[in-house]
């Protein structure tokens, strides 16, 4: 990298907008949504798309709701032609649905695209040519006056051939692409000439769509250009203004939500953010950014896991773990701070007091977007007690008393900590169990029986002492006191029962109850144990004997 960038680049220059009206508006609904998966997602695979790829994502995109999907670049290949073709006489289009094609301004192409949509309900020609100073200089040697009449003459070429489309509800877009970089007040000159020849009313629209071709500045800029074109552009009631954003600064998502107060009505991206070089924008999450603010995104993402299935499988592209909304991470926690949070606001919400979603570190409810509450919280060695309670609460039904989490929770981390690796709930389950419910060394419970009269009960247990067989009988107030009585009688370390707890085990245990113990020694020191057993009574009992084998 150089020591001073100066010498080779430059800032970009602001827009001159003094009254700039975006900073101070809110979203209030959504844009209107058209894909361009199927065509700029398309372009930037290694391997494109094949037509039984390409019609299996065009269902998944008509699923979410979208009612614009740009399905190619028609003239480009027989694939894309074919494509077409098959949406149409396969009567795979919606009615309500309008299929979008891409064309640049030679003859050849837009008549071969016009061929492509014939017998289409509902279709948006897109034409576009490159406008900024880079594009003039280096790839076409053309003054503006040429540029512009190169949009010109495509715009003609289209409204030539519009009479071929009877029967089609036809809707035309234009894009100086580049627009970014482009001159806003070259712009506007290139598009108004576009306009005089389509000649758009508040009836008819035209669509002029302002691609962030290339992020060249921040996304405040961005906004500023789209003002300005709102602001400065004759007929602006005939127009649907339209975003189109790339990623390439990684602003693509703010640039269009910027974009959006500054005016535009229309919004292009994909699914996931596929697309040219840093990809598109992910259309997901604009949407899901309104959503979280109680506006109704007009797209649904119920089931998100499924698109990405189709998503992954269609373009053989990968969802990066921390993609906003969508990434396998994303609603995770495993850090124990974040986790006790969670686990605290889910349970609030959960009781259903408060109206409006407001849990830490989760900025929507999982589950509206088809994820599951059990992703949330996972257990590596940088979990608390939280995340092994919550995770055994919830998988297993196992309600570990507070003062026991902060005894278990330690344990369990050492030897996740060994591990080295992310646990599983049935591995913690495993862990518990070790620890508590199967220790049997050095007292083991063989039997156990105890009656009661008046208040006073008596117990009988056998039970091993480091495998050797001992007859025990005691008295208490219940069958615990009894039995803890019959082992210090026996030689056992003098404890008293601190805390009691139970309660019947979920699911596939269902026939089972957990028992719970705190044991206290003189000293103060204490212990937990824990017992399962279908027999309640016999579930404490094998607790008091966990918590006297961890002493
Ligand atoms: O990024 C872009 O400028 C485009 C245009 C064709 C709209 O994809
Ligand atoms: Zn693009």
């Amino acid at each position: 990298m150089l020591k001073n960038p100066a010498t080779k680049y430059r800032p970009f220059p602001p827009v001159q907008l003094p009254n700039r009206q975006w900073p101070s508006r809110v979203h209030t609904q959504a844009p209107i949504w058209c894909s361009v998966d199927l065509r700029d997602g398309n372009q930037a695979l290694a391997v494109p798309m094949n037509v039984a790829q390409k019609l299996e994502l065009f269902q998944t995109l008509v699923k979410c709701g979208f009612k614009e999907i740009e399905v190619g670049f028609p003239s480009a290949s027989n694939t894309e032609f074919a494509f077409n073709r098959l949406l149409i006489e396969k009567k795979h289009i919606p009615d309500d649905v309008a299929i979008q094609v891409l064309v640049q301004a030679r003859e050849d192409l837009i008549e071969r695209t016009v061929e492509s949509l014939i017998g289409a309900k509902k279709v948006i020609i897109h034409l576009y040519n490159s406008t900024s100073p880079a594009q003039r200089r280096v790839v076409f040697g053309k003054t503006k006056e040429e540029v512009k009449a190169i949009a010109v003459q495509g715009a003609q070429w289209i409204k030539d051939r519009l009479h071929r489309l009877k029967g089609t509800e036809v809707m035309l877009q234009y894009s100086p692409e580049s627009f970014s970089a482009t001159e806003v007040e070259f712009a506007k000159e290139v598009s108004e000439a576009v306009m005089d020849v389509w000649q758009p009313t508040p009836q008819n629209k035209m669509i002029l769509n302002l691609p962030d071709t290339v992020e060249v500045a921040m996304p405040n800029v961005y906004a500023d250009q789209i003002e300005w074109i709102c602001t400065n552009i004759k007929n602006r009631e005939s127009l649907i203004i339209s975003l189109h954003t790339h990623n390439d600064r990684s602003t693509g998502v703010a640039a269009t939500e910027l974009g959006l107060l500054a005016g535009a009505d229309r919004v292009e991206g994909t699914l996931f953010g596929n697309g040219e070089r840093t990809g598109n924008l992910d259309v997901i999450i604009v949407a899901m950014n309104l959503y979280m603010h109680g506006i109704d995104p007009k797209l649904d993402f119920t089931d998100m896991n499924s698109m990405r299935d189709v998503y992954e499988r269609c373009t053989g592209m990968t969802i990066p773990a921390r993609q906003p909304y969508s990434g396998e991470l994303v609603f995770t926690a495993f850090s124990g701070s974040h986790q006790d949070a969670i686990k605290k606001g889910l349970a609030e919400w959960e009781k259903g007091e408060r109206p409006h979603w407001d849990v830490p570190y989760l900025t929507i409810d999982p589950a509206d977007i088809g994820r599951e509450y059990r992703e949330v919280i996972r257990v590596n060695s940088q979990s608390g007690k939280g995340g092994v309670a919550y995770l055994l609460e919830s998988q297993f039904g196992i309600e570990l008393p507070k003062d026991m989490q902060r005894e278990f929770g330690p344990i369990a981390n050492d030897l996740v900590d060994t591990l080295g690796r992310e646990v599983q709930a049935e591995e913690l389950k495993a862990m518990f169990w070790k620890e508590y419910v199967e220790r049997e060394t050095p007292w083991r419970l063989h039997h156990f029986h105890a009656d009661g009269l008046d208040g006073t009960f008596r117990s009988r247990a056998t039970v091993f002492r480091d495998g050797k067989e001992l007859a025990l009988t005691g008295e208490g107030n219940g069958p615990i006191a009894a039995f803890v009585n019959s082992l210090t009688q026996a030689g056992a370390p003098k404890f008293e029962v601190g805390y009691y707890k139970e309660h019947a085990l979920s699911e596939g245990d269902s026939a089972f109850a957990i028992a719970y113990i705190q044991i206290r020694l003189p000293g103060g020191k204490t212990r937990w144990g824990a017992g399962v057993d279908t027999n309640i009574e016999l579930a404490s009992i094998k607790a008091v004997v966990s918590a006297l084998n961890r002493i």
